[in-house]
């Protein structure tokens, strides 16, 4: 099994990643000094319960704990405050009091939902992740915590960190291939970001990361939550470093608001996003490797790196606008320096981003 400690004084917490952790949930509540005289609420979706809730269930009854499970259907949709109320109504109906946690069994819309409830429940309780996908591996650490608001995703959260991650690598042997190759997406972008060897590492064990061998996702995801790790223990509320971790953001909400949520999933958006973020660097000067090596990387793992023709550059524009990185005419972007090597830059020019936009719609060679 692999260990990594998020460091954050007293709320500092453990991720666990390895093999069969599943069963032994019940065994690490007890040693995390959850109380059995409370009950816990496992929340799960219509996916993931089916394969993995009655396991969590049985290890954690097993320990003695009441158990009490609340199944959302599966999907971005679910992540409202319709849902939150519901949950947060099985949670008073099952009399979860102050001393309760809440489980957050799934990928990251479970992991913001129900995290989300057990910020707020009584002004907050106890708070697993148990996540179940390879994009997970960056949503279940860091304690952003959110459900969307029908104006704007994420509208609505807080910063509430877990007390442990239990990352089970089984669970991911089920999930749908483009599912994989989204996951890797945010994996390569904590390369990308601030770990060299690493990103290059992703490139040449594609293969093996795309067939989900045990050994190098376990390696992989090792690396991405420790890079995520770092990054959150030196700047926990993004007052400045934490921005870094948007790399392909700005570029990748706007095509997953303007295509509708659902036709490119996070991971493929931000792909594109990111060889977008490289096609600015060289805009500014750095090194057009950068951008060849960044496409070879997101190609290697499947991933998109052109947009489609029909995204117009208006509809785009107009979606950064509504961004929250956008200030007085100028827009902020992540920017790499190098592979491994960012900057955060305030006054990225609109008509650079728009000619980007433009290079990402061409075919071949986008010089
Ligand atoms: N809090 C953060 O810091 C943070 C960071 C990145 C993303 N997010 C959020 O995470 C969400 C996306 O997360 P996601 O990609 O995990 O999406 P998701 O939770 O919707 O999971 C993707 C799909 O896979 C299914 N699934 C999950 N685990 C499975 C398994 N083991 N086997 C088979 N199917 C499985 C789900 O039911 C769903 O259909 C977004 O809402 C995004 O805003 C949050
Ligand atoms: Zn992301």
């Amino acid at each position: 099994m692999r260990s990594i400690t998020v460091d954050l004084g007293e709320r500092s917490y453990p991720i666990l990643i390895g093999s069969g952790l599943l069963q032994g949930i019940g065994e690490r509540c007890r040693e995390a000094g959850l109380p059995q005289r409370s009950p816990l609420l496992v929340v799960s979706d219509s996916e993931v319960a089916p394969r993995y809730l009655s396991v969590v269930e049985a290890s954690l009854r097993g320990q003695g704990y009441t158990v009490v499970s609340h199944v959302i259907p599966s999907g971005e949709a679910s992540k409202s405050l319709a849902v939150y109320e519901e949950v947060i109504t099985t949670a008073i109906q099952a009399g979860l009091d102050r001393s309760s946690a809440v489980l957050a069994l799934g990928g990251g819309v479970v992991g913001d939902l129900a995290g989300y409830v057990a910020a707020t429940y009584m002004r907050g309780i106890g708070f697993v992740q148990i996540p179940t996908t390879i994009l997970a591996h960056d949503s279940s650490v860091g304690g952003k915590v959110a459900v969307n608001h029908p104006l704007a995703k994420n509208m609505i959260g807080a910063f509430y960190q877990p007390s442990m991650v239990l990352y089970d690598l089984d669970t991911l042997r089920t999930l749908p291939p483009r599912e994989v190759s989204s996951g890797l997406a945010e994996v390569v972008k904590h390369g990308l970001i601030l770990d060299k060897e690493f990103a290059y590492w992703c490139r040449e064990h594609a293969s093996e990361l795309l067939a989900l061998d045990a050994e190098a996702l376990g390696y992989a995801l090792e690396r991405g939550c420790a890079i995520k790790a770092r990054v959150v223990g030196t700047d926990e509320r993004e007052n400045g470093l934490r921005a870094i971790l948007n790399l392909g953001h700005t570029i990748g909400h706007a095509i997953e608001a303007v295509g509708g949520y659902g036709v490119f999933l996070h991971g493929e958006a931000i792909a594109i996003g990111m060889a977008g973020s490289a096609l600015l660097a060289a805009k500014l000067g750095r090194d057009r490797e950068i951008y060849e090596d960044t496409v070879s990387m997101l190609s290697a793992l499947s991933l998109p790196v052109r947009l489609p023709a029909e995204y117009s550059e208006d509809a785009l524009m107009e979606a950064m606008m509504h961004d929250k990185k956008f200030k007085e005419g100028k827009m902020t972007f992540i920017v790499p320096d190098s592979i491994g090597a960012v900057s955060i830059i305030n006054d990225i020019q609109q008509s650079d981003v728009r000619e980007v936009i433009a290079q990402l719609k061409k075919e071949g060679s986008p010089w």
